[in-house]
């Protein structure tokens, strides 16, 4: 059984759409051992305790240096037994000895389709205001494996959603987690866990059950 941690900031709907696919069992192998929030008035730490689940808050604001929160968050990860690592609109940077110590095992979640609207600058929802102003007619959502580019690493899975006249950012924020994030997030997980994905080269592949 592999110990998943996720990783929040906000409303956590990424992580309830978790908690309802382990209710319904459809993340075998995996179990949601450790939600680290970076706020400590973040909803998805409510959402986590009604579940049962273990929850802990480190703040970038309680470290003076970004070595410091790195080797503390490394530290609850490892003290936890974390085998997957799940950004779910965790807003706080994650440093590169992080990234490396958990290589090709921290996934997240972004709502575009990368590499549209994606790196430094573009998320939550200036994702959606910045599709709108370019006019797409196609957005989505993305899982990837984390590495030191940011939005830059291997793409899991992809889910495309229609942009649709009189869309305001907030809904299509709505729509693209409705459509996509809650059903590609917890899809994703589940590979992980059974085993199912390699990265070669960059590229994921999944391997057929
Ligand atoms: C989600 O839309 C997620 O894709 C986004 O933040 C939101 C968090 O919502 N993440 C990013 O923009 C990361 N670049 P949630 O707290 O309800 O899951």
């Amino acid at each position: 059984m592999l110990n998943i941690a996720v990783l929040v900031s906000g409303g956590g709907t990424n992580l309830q759409a978790l908690i309802d696919a382990q209710q319904q069992e459809k993340i075998p192998g995996g179990k949601l051992a450790l939600v680290l929030s970076s706020k400590p008035d973040a909803y998805a730490l409510k959402r986590a305790e009604q579940a049962g689940i273990p929850t802990l808050v480190l703040s970038r604001k309680s470290f003076h240096e970004q070595k410091a929160y790195d080797e503390a968050l490394v530290e609850a990860l490892e003290q936890a037994k974390i085998d997957l690592v799940v950004l779910a609109g965790f807003m706080t940077i994650i440093g590169d000895s992080v990234i490396d110590r958990f290589r090709n095992r921290i996934l997240n979640v972004h709502p575009s389709l990368i590499p549209s609207f994606c790196g430094e600058g573009f998320y939550g929802l200036r994702v959606h205001e910045a599709a709108l102003a370019r006019g797409v007619k196609v957005t989505g959502a993305t899982v990837h494996f984390v590495n030191e580019i940011c939005d830059g690493g291997p793409i899991v899975l992809q889910k495309p959603v229609a942009v649709q006249e009189g869309d305001t950012p907030e809904i299509l924020q709505h729509r693209v987690m409705e459509e996509a994030e809650w059903e590609i997030l917890p899809k994703a997980v589940a590979l992980f866990c059974q085993g199912r994905l390699e990265v070669i080269n960059g590229i994921v592949h999944c391997r057929e059950e």
